[in-house]
């Protein structure tokens, strides 16, 4: 029989977890859900759903080990290119089964704004308050950012489009794996492709090493550098922080501003 003292202490120890934040049950550290089907096949059937449905006919991969995340990237591939319009891909990233964080979320997180924009501001992922809304910067970091948009004539609704380089939500907020953003990086691509914007503001230390490779933030920021994207075209993109870090730090403010002057300096060109 349980002891009623054992029933208080678990009710304790949740009433605690609670406090802290904890607001699902997670393991401490990112599970590789790809490893996952790979002992056990049946275990994916999203994945196998893919191979069958979507995967343009592949010879025999050459290391049967990155079969599932090979087949997930080569199905994104051919899902992306096929997208000739904002509202194709859209419907098309909404339908992609290839990516595992799309179990475990409630939405498909696209973008939100206004699509052809001169500007594209790309995030890390979304985050709670994205993943109940279905739109991407929606929670208090994402009011940071429309301010800070604000402050240079920039809105979702007129001439500013919004997205990351993830497309669910990742568990607990943790940072996405680098499988994971593989998986989403031919959509990302196409999506800069169509916008076809003048310019990218990459939020954060995430997206910089998604889609420069570059990993470090402090440096990167207010540098100007170029996006190539699969279809091997060329955009002007600037790192800057995100605005997450500059609610946790806000003598970051200054040089994000320095980093939006020079944005607008750019979209102003010509
Ligand atoms: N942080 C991000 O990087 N993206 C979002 O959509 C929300 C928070």
């Amino acid at each position: 029989m349980v002891e009623v003292s054992e029933v208080e202490a678990a009710r304790a120890l949740l009433r605690w977890y609670a406090e802290m934040g904890v607001d699902e049950a997670v393991g401490p550290a990112p599970a590789d859900l790809y490893s996952w089907t790979r002992l056990d096949p049946a275990a994916a059937p999203r994945l196998e759903s893919v191979r069958k449905a979507d995967a343009p006919a592949a010879p025999a991969p050459p290391d049967p080990e990155s079969i599932s995340t090979d087949e997930a990237i080569k199905a994104a591939e051919a899902l992306a290119a096929a997208c000739d319009s904002y509202e194709a891909l859209e419907a098309a990233v909404k339908a992609f089964e290839g990516c595992p964080l799309k179990t475990g979320a409630k939405n498909t997180v696209f973008a939100d704004g206004t699509p052809g924009a001169d500007l594209l501001v790309i995030g890390e992922a979304p985050g709670r308050d994205e993943d109940q809304i279905g739109k991407p910067f929606v929670g208090r970091a994402g009011q940071l950012l429309d301010r800070m948009l604000a402050a240079i004539g920039r809105d979702r609704t007129s001439n500013t489009l919004i997205s990351n380089v993830i497309f669910w939500r990742p568990p607990a907020n943790r940072t996405p794996t680098a499988l994971e953003t593989a998986v989403c990086r031919p959509f990302v691509d196409r999506l800069i492709e169509i916008t076809d914007p003048k310019a990218v503001l990459i939020a954060g230390g995430a997206p910089l090493q998604a889609l420069l490779g570059i990993t470090g933030i402090m440096r990167a920021r207010g540098v100007w550098r170029e996006i190539e994207t699969a279809g091997g075209k060329r955009y002007p993109a600037l790192p800057t922080y995100h605005p997450a870090f500059l609610l946790r730090q806000p003598a970051g403010k200054r040089l994000a501003w320095a980093d939006l002057q020079s944005l607008d300096r750019r979209l102003k060109e010509h």
